[in-house]
């Protein structure tokens, strides 16, 4: 990479970080998850390191937290406050260890005694004292100024207003974390992500009213300047924390050596779930205040402290109930509701089970408590019991022999292809017959890869179908506007947009209407197969009038099961009557004509073999855009049959024995104009 190139991807990813910061500390609304934040962090560190020439102020390696908003006033912290260090393996445990008794180098602290304390997930905070009373209240901010929130904190009955005892010193700026309990998170109204957002957003509200209302508590664990205190130890101003009428963690201890710092960890990490705030670690403090004095700080973090953070995407809960959730297939999947987990900077309260069989293999019961991993945007799922937690409460889970939506049986399919039964089971219900499979159908319908409705998501479909304005997918081009003006929620102007989003998508691609169809095994790239080859919207429908599927069943990439799925699909009369009302509504374009002079141009090809550095849906891509075509099996049709790694014999000799001509990938390349 030349050197302008590192510095705009550089730059690139500084705008990414500060967009992202603005999103999570001043809107309070994240975009990215913690890992995926934590991980652009990286990257921009990773470069810097890399590229010693790379700089910008605002980089991680400079800046700690974020920049006070505009809403409070700013205040410099005379103290500043410091960030930790972050540990996650026993290793980087004996490491922090080493490296403080190198530097110190003196054998009477061998056997170094630390405060471990969880580490609450919250906001940190700083609260002034002078002659005990409670005078000036500080955000973090950016470490070296913080945001004078002084009337908000004062709303929160856990922060002593006046202490009067008698070794209180007479000026402190005592810290710790304002947070949310999970318990009151889960009563408030959604607009946060996770107890941590709630909790900054109400600190940081303009009007202490609306502070007052969320229940916020404080837990202190630190401080920053003072004046008339002399203790020795970290623990010991812990304890004076209480006494003076500070709330302090309960689970805080004071140990010695890694191996007991290791046992603290687990227990703690798997009591999580029984804790109701989130702890996302354990901080070790080296608890003597003279030995953390000696070791003083490292850029920004102090050498005498480092916290040992949870495993980012997994964490254990007890399931509370299961529940059925039907999809537009008819599929039952159980999904757990659990008691709600903080799971990478997401309260996690559902989590997948996947099937019936996942259910019996792991024995997963009610009121189990199980490993839960979320990855990504996708669900959440159980990974395993914790067998050893299991008490006597708990209850097998009876799979629904009926639909729980419309009392039809519920069944597991033969799968002739594998010729195993289905480990899904499904109502039996068809087309639109079940209430629940035919709302997905319509959520389908107008999902992003189908008709893409603007401002027509899951929610409307739901109040829509209750509302009966719609029971099949052609109702929503026939929406009775006067109805939905009259909803409450609803003007003149979100009925028009919504109107003006339909009416938009009027015009929509055969592929995509294929697909919105919703057809079993008729994925997006399955329905922009069938539309390449049949063309119109005309040979589509057409489909229902050939038994055999005769135009469709040579099309390579589509199987059996697809045949099987598309004949089920037009045999029911609910579907042909769906489609003949679409067609009316509709315009469905044609696929456009693919540029007909490419340098494959009217021939055919077909693969057999493992392909070197190139996928089988690449390959095809560019066999149809250079205007070549693909077919599904040897015969006097085809011009080249290209052999890759391994190939089926049989295909080979069939070939050979047509005298159609057999090339290597590399051949076929250069009939691209490239090199492999
Ligand atoms: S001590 C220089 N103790 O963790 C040491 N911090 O990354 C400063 N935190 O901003 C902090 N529990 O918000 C300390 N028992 C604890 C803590 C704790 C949570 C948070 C705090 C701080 C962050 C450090």
């Amino acid at each position: 990479m030349n050197k302008d190139k590192i510095i705009k991807d550089y730059k690139t990813k500084i705008r990414e970080l500060i967009k992202n910061n603005k999103y999570y500390y001043e809107d309070n609304k994240p975009r990215i998850d913690d890992q995926e934040y934590d991980k652009l962090k990286n990257k921009i560190l990773l470069l810097e390191k890399e590229y010693p020439f790379l700089r910008d102020s605002n980089s991680p390696s400079l800046k700690v937290g974020h920049k006070p908003s505009k809403n409070f006033k700013k205040v410099t912290h005379k103290v500043p406050m410091l960030s930790l260090g972050n540990a996650f393996s026993e290793n980087d445990l004996n490491n922090f260890e080493k490296k403080i008794l190198n530097y110190i180098n003196d054998f009477k602290f061998e056997d170094i005694e630390y405060s471990a304390e969880p580490k609450i997930d919250g906001i940190s905070a700083s609260l002034i004292y002078k002659d005990g009373i409670f005078i000036k209240g500080l955000s973090r901010g950016d470490g070296k100024e913080g945001e004078d929130i002084t009337e908000n904190l004062k709303t929160i009955r856990d922060i002593p207003q006046k202490i009067s005892y008698k070794n209180f010193p007479s000026e402190i700026d005592i810290r710790g974390e304002v947070f949310i309990k999970n318990s009151d998170f889960v009563t408030l109204n959604d607009r946060f992500a996770n107890p941590r957002n709630a909790a900054s957003g109400s600190l940081r509200q303009k009007d202490p009213k609306k502070t007052e209302k969320i229940p916020l508590k404080f837990i202190a664990y630190t401080y920053g300047f003072e004046n008339g205190m002399n203790f020795k130890k970290q623990s010991e101003f812990l304890e004076h924390l209480s006494l003076w009428g500070f709330k302090t963690n309960p689970l805080n201890k004071v140990l010695k050596g890694i191996k007991s710092l290791m046992k603290n960890y687990t227990e703690i990490e798997k009591k999580r779930s029984e804790i109701d705030f989130d702890i996302d670690g354990i901080v070790y403090k080296v608890n003597d205040f003279k030995l953390q004095n000696r070791l003083g700080y490292v850029a920004n973090a102090p050498r005498w402290a480092i916290a040992h953070k949870f495993s980012a995407n997994k964490g254990v809960s007890k399931i509370l109930d299961i529940d059925i959730q039907i999809g537009r297939t008819g599929a039952l999947t159980p999904v757990a509701k659990i008691k709600p987990i903080n799971i990478g900077g997401v309260l996690v309260s559902n989590a997948s089970l996947h099937n019936e069989d996942e259910i019996d293999r792991k024995d997963i019961r009610i009121n189990d408590y199980v490993v839960v991993e979320r990855a990504g945007d996708v669900i959440p799922h159980i990974v395993s019991v914790e067998i050893n937690k299991r008490s006597n409460d708990t209850k097998k889970f009876l799979f629904p022999t009926l639909c729980p939506s419309c009392g039809s049986k519920t069944i597991k399919e033969y799968n002739n292809i594998t010729k195993k039964k289905d480990a899904v089971r499904r109502c039996s219900s068809e087309g639109f017959e079940c209430e629940k499979v035919a709302i997905e159908k319509i959520k389908h319908f107008v999902s992003k890869e189908a008709f893409n409705i603007d401002g027509f998501g899951k929610k409307i479909v739901e109040k829509f179908w209750d509302l009966k304005l719609v029971r099949y997918p052609q109702d929503i081009f026939k929406l009775d506007y006067s109805k939905i003006e009259k909803l409450d929620g609803w003007g003149d102007l979100s009925v028009n947009n919504l109107k003006y989003s339909i009416d938009q998508k009027k015009k929509i691609s055969l592929d995509r209407f294929i697909y919105a169809l919703g057809i079993r095994h008729i994925g997006i790239e399955t329905a922009k197969l069938i539309s390449r080859h049949v063309k119109t919207s005309k040979n589509f429908l057409n489909l229902q009038n050939d038994s055999t599927l005769t135009e469709i069943e040579n099309i390579d990439g589509i199987g059996e099961t697809q045949i099987q799925s598309i004949k089920k699909f037009f045999s029911l009369k609910i579907n042909r009557l769906i489609l003949k009302e679409l067609d009316q509504v509709l315009q469905i374009e044609s696929l456009k004509k693919i540029t007909n002079d490419g340098l494959l141009k009217g021939k055919t090809f077909m693969f057999t073999g493992k392909l070197l550095n190139i996928s089988r849906s690449e390959a095809k891509n560019l066999i149809e855009k250079n205007s070549g075509s693909l077919v599904s099996n040897v015969s006097k049709r085809l011009d080249f049959l290209i052999i890759g790694e391994k190939p089926t014999k049989r295909k080979v000799e069939s070939a050979k024995e047509l005298k159609i001509k057999i090339i290597t990938q590399s051949e076929w390349m250069k009939m691209l104009n490239l090199t492999s």
